[in-house]
């Protein structure tokens, strides 16, 4: 997408305004006040969140920035696994149901903190024994269960730096995760449930883990019976890990800026970005977030349907909500299984109150029918809130009407792996605009800028940017500290989210999409580059370039050119094939709709594909600006 592409609405802005309770029983109260307060002492403003947790020494100063490296709460000293769980059984949260889950046949599983907190604690003196050291890499690749979250959790007591891969990546992809990270441990499950199927997920950790020699030990959940068996000498099993262990482990006291965890990101070029999270700043980061931006009470049942293998469950299924002592209720059930009212029906059972899902979702259940959430009970909500794009007003309006029943707020939410934390959003009882995000947080500088870096007037598009560090930002990229300097350098100074944007005359910002070559297929972030390279792994394929095309329910799809290798010949079987050969080493979810055999791919003089023009030519719109193409 280039800048020209943008439309800017000319019609008049439509609001909704939710019952001004909200906007009084927030955490926030009124957004102007609130951010005129950060803005005239940002200092302050941190200082204060971070006063909202316990840490084991304080620090001596809130933020040093050091271009383009910032570091927060120096010298203090924290575990953000004690503010999750320890510091909540010691305040009367002991018996207070932290985590609730659910399978897909109807499998209920419940922990209080205090059960949660033995079985982090066991859990943890079991990696010790496995030799498990601070500072250590240690991959967690599992389906959504509670084991996922307390493996995370088992990571962050003592200190080891968890990399967490979501379930439904392919052997390549998990291989280059653990390759990269330098992953000494493998934590995985016998299997994952989809509809109603076991996925088996530990032959591919078997195929990861070839041409992996850092990785001493795996760890296998077993699931299912009869129990697959442990031949390697490297296999462990979970339960036997955890068996004989106390329930008690001292936390580790970790500097402010010691890793926290390592989180993949796709790139548009070269090899997934190993995105560094520190433990301090991200503790206070989402924990802030949490209570100010999703407003969780004392009483809610919380539920946000993201994986935890995502940055978004990391933040907001996982630690975010338990820094807050909430009740945090998940499950591993697909949106449509056994039938599309599996959702609506969890939220009347569990009586969730704060509900955050995603855009493709949505749609997605626009499609099958309002009938399905009206069969429900839907009144125990009380706030709605969407991530990982944009928020089409048609959207919006489906999820306002039949599933908030014209009362609940709905907080679309802008931010990425590398922020860690919320950024942009229209905060709990401020009028929405469907379409546009909002504005900044308190906490956050943002702007839509040119590309020379200056504010572009209100009703024009640019790049979205943050201008000052922010506490959970990203502290780096694992092993490639230029990629990192790029985000704060591409435009001069400030962080490039690689967004393009609108601002609106009213001070709304309209994130439009990606200014780079990711596509976003259902929420999910896909780097080109990795699909290409499974297509050219191929035997048949010389070149592949990929692009996104419009999918009305996932907001894209995946297309893919591919020129053959001499002698190949393109048929309706190789089409199944590279389709297949993509699932398997990337993963289901940058599987290509539509392979197209093509003679030759547009390209820059300097050997770049010019992706753009192909979804230009796709899409039959202007091929824009041609004069780098090459003959
Ligand atoms: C990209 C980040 C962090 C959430 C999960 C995705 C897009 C995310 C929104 C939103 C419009 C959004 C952006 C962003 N995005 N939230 N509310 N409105 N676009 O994390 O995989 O790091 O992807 O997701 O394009 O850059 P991620």
């Amino acid at each position: 997408m280039t800048e020209q592409d943008f439309a800017v609405p000319l019609e008049a802005p439509k609001y909704y305004r939710p019952d001004p309770s909200y906007r009084e029983r927030s955490w926030i109260g009124d957004y102007q006040t609130a951010y005129q307060k950060f803005v005239s002492d940002p200092e302050a403003f941190w200082k204060a969140r971070a006063a909202e947790l316990d840490w084991f020494e304080p620090f001596d100063e809130v933020m040093q920035w050091d271009f383009p490296y910032a570091r927060w709460y120096l010298n203090g000293k924290i575990n953000i696994t004690y503010n999750c769980l320890d510091r909540h059984v010691k305040n009367g949260r002991a018996n207070k149901v932290a985590l609730f889950w659910r399978g897909e046949e109807g499998e209920e599983k419940a922990y209080t903190y205090s059960q949660l907190l033995r079985q982090v604690c066991r859990l943890a003196n079991g990696l010790k024994r496995i030799g498990v050291k601070k500072g250590d890499r240690v991959c967690i690749y599992m389906p959504v269960i509670p084991e996922q979250v307390v493996a995370m959790l088992a990571c962050a007591r003592i200190g080891a730096v968890h990399s967490v891969v979501f379930g439904g990546f392919g052997v390549n992809a998990l291989n280059q995760r653990i390759r990269d990270s330098g992953s000494r441990v493998v934590i995985t499950a016998d299997s994952s449930m989809r509809r109603g199927k076991a996925i088996q997920l530990k032959p591919i950790v078997e195929e990861a883990v070839v041409n992996a020699p850092s990785v001493e030990t795996i760890v296998v959940l077993r699931r299912d019976e009869p129990r697959v068996e442990l031949h390697s000498e490297m296999e462990v099993d979970f339960e036997e890990l955890m068996e004989n262990e106390p329930h008690t482990c001292e936390a580790e006291v970790m500097d402010a800026e010691d890793p926290l965890f390592l989180l993949y990101t796709s790139g548009t070029t070269g090899a997934p970005k190993g995105i560094v999270h520190a433990c301090g700043g991200y503790a206070v980061g989402t924990q802030y977030t949490t209570k100010y931006v999703l407003d969780v009470k004392e009483d809610d049942v919380y539920w946000c349907t993201a994986d935890p293998g995502w940055i978004t469950g990391h933040s907001y299924v996982v630690y975010g909500p338990l820094l807050n002592g909430a009740t945090v209720f998940f499950t591993e059930s697909t949106p449509d299984y056994p039938d599309a009212g599996i959702w609506w029906k969890l939220i009347r059972d569990y009586g969730i109150s704060v509900f955050y899902t995603a855009p493709t979702a949505i749609r997605m259940f626009m499609r099958v029918g309002e009938e399905w959430p009206a069969k429900y009970d839907l009144s125990s909500l009380r706030i709605l809130a969407s991530v990982g794009e944009p928020l089409n007003p048609e959207a919006f309006e489906w999820f306002y009407h039949h599933i908030g029943g014209c009362r609940c707020p709905i907080v679309d939410t802008w931010w990425q792996t590398e922020t860690g934390m919320h950024m942009i959003t229209t905060m709990v009882g401020e009028p929405m605009r469907p379409g546009f995000a909002g504005q900044p947080i308190p906490g956050v500088f943002a702007d839509v800028v040119d590309s020379d870096g200056n504010p572009v007037e209100p009703g024009n598009g640019g790049y979205l940017v943050i201008q000052q560090p922010w506490p959970s930002m990203l502290r780096g990229v694992y092993n490639n500290d230029e990629r990192y300097r790029q985000y704060w350098t591409t435009i001069d100074s400030v962080y490039t989210a690689t967004d393009l944007a609108v601002k609106g005359h009213d001070g709304n910002i309209m994130v439009i999409g990606r200014a780079d070559d990711l596509i976003i297929v259902a929420g999910h972030n896909i780097g080109t580059a990795e699909v290409e390279s499974a297509l050219v792994s191929h035997e048949a394929v010389a070149e592949a370039a990929v692009i996104g095309t419009p999918d009305p329910v996932k907001g894209n799809q995946i297309k893919a050119f591919v020129i053959l290798r001499n002698g190949q010949v393109g048929s309706d079987r190789l089409v199944s094939d590279l389709r297949y050969h993509v699932r398997m080493t990337v993963g289901p979810i940058a599987m290509p709709n539509e392979v197209e055999f093509v003679d030759s791919l547009p390209k820059t003089r300097s050997g770049k594909i010019m992706r753009r023009v192909l979804r230009a030519q796709e899409l039959g719109m202007d091929l824009g600006d041609l004069s780098t193409l090459e003959e």
